[in-house]
């Protein structure tokens, strides 16, 4: 399959560009596209048929849902026929925003779409282009992170291009992400909300809009950290409780080399990491060295999965990251992707 490249980034042709794409959704094909978090595989989320495509492009698990992608609060009804009272109020403060509420689903949301389940997760992308897009094509856009399955979510449009270039109708190229994490994940189905997904938007923020609690689903607790000083471990795949995102459950956003975290005190975590590459340098391995600003997390989530494709791109064998601070709820999200990035090998120095 030929890839058409579009260009939102010029002010003469956007329109034009995003009008060509949008007809390839209405006809039930795959567009990729700019948001805030991430770049997203987009396809018609009512078109049974479309909804598979984008499994088979990204090598998707089938029972791994998708979230639905609209442009107004009013194209809740075509998806949902009950929005409880808190969500209404989330969706007020921060949406368009890289929040995604999940509810019962309607008939018409097919189980494709859905991964099989009767709930339904949305979100409105703070994006001017992705907006833009959803708007044109008059569908609710069913998207994914536009990577192959199991590589880091795509922050750039050339690591759409790396993963997916021939496997898809067409991709718009736009701005680096700004959120450079996916959406947080929040189940409205429950009687107090639960997050399924950590990301930028807090339990602190969700709270201080609702008033009432937020809990984070159990599974997201077991970080399972593993201390290898005797070696690199295995992790222990099969030992966790299911999350109740399905997706959760696999292993994600792994760089091609090796991947070890190293936690804590910055100095010491610093030294560490320079010994250690020393060592392993000794023994003939590429060392890369991932470690973020102490306290700036949200510099951390925009550049933490492009940097893992960075190391894989420079052939790097082996990964040093220094763990953030979990305490944090930014550093929280962000570690819940590098845990996973790493297979969960944790040293603490
Ligand atoms: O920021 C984002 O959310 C990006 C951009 C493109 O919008 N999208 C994204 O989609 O990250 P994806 O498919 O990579 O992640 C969706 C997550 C998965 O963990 C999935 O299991 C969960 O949301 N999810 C979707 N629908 C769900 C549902 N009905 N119940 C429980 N979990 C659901
Ligand atoms: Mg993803």
């Amino acid at each position: 399959m030929k890839t058409r490249l579009f260009d939102s980034r010029d002010a003469g042709k956007w329109k034009t560009q995003l009008s060509e794409a949008a007809s390839i959704l209405r006809a039930g094909g795959l567009i990729a596209f700019p948001t805030e978090t991430v770049y997203g595989l987009g396809a018609d989320g009512l078109n049974p048929e479309a909804s598979v495509k984008i499994y088979q492009a990204k090598g998707r698990p089938s029972d791994n849902p998708l979230i639905v992608h609209i442009a107004g609060q009013e194209e809740l009804d075509r998806l949902t026929d009950y929005v409880p009272e808190n969500a209404k109020k989330l969706m007020d403060t921060f949406w368009p925003g890289p929040l995604t509420m999940i509810f019962k689903k309607k008939k018409e949301v097919p189980y494709q779409t859905s991964g099989g389940l009767d709930t339904v997760a949305v979100r409105m992308p703070d994006h001017p282009v992705a907006l833009a897009l959803i708007r044109f094509s008059g569908r609710p856009i069913a998207a994914p992170s536009a990577n192959l399955s199991g590589r880091p979510s795509p922050t750039r449009w050339q690591h759409v291009y790396e993963d997916l270039n021939g496997k898809i109708d067409g991709i718009i190229q736009g701005e680096d992400c700004r959120v450079g994490i996916e959406s947080t994940v929040l189940d409205m189905t429950s009687e107090e909300p639960m997050i399924l997904r950590p990301g930028i938007i807090t339990p602190e923020k969700i709270t201080a809009v609702t008033g009432g609690k937020v809990s984070f689903d159990p599974a997201l607790y077991v970080n399972r950290p593993r201390d290898v000083s005797e070696g690199l471990l295995e992790a222990a795949e099969g030992s966790l409780p299911a999350p109740k995102a399905p997706g959760m459950k696999y292993r994600h956003y792994a760089p091609k080399a090796q991947m070890l975290i190293l936690q804590g005190a910055y100095d010491d975590v610093y030294r560490r990491m320079a010994e250690m590459t020393i060592e392993e340098e000794a023994k003939g391995k590429k060392v890369g060295r991932l470690l973020f600003s102490e306290n700036d997390f949200e510099g951390a989530a925009r550049d933490f999965f492009a940097q893992l494709r960075q190391m894989d791109e420079a052939g790097v064998d082996l990964i040093l990251a220094g763990a953030l601070n979990s305490k944090d709820s930014v550093g929280f999200a962000v570690m819940n992707r590098m845990m996973k990035s790493a297979g969960y090998h944790v040293l603490q120095v």
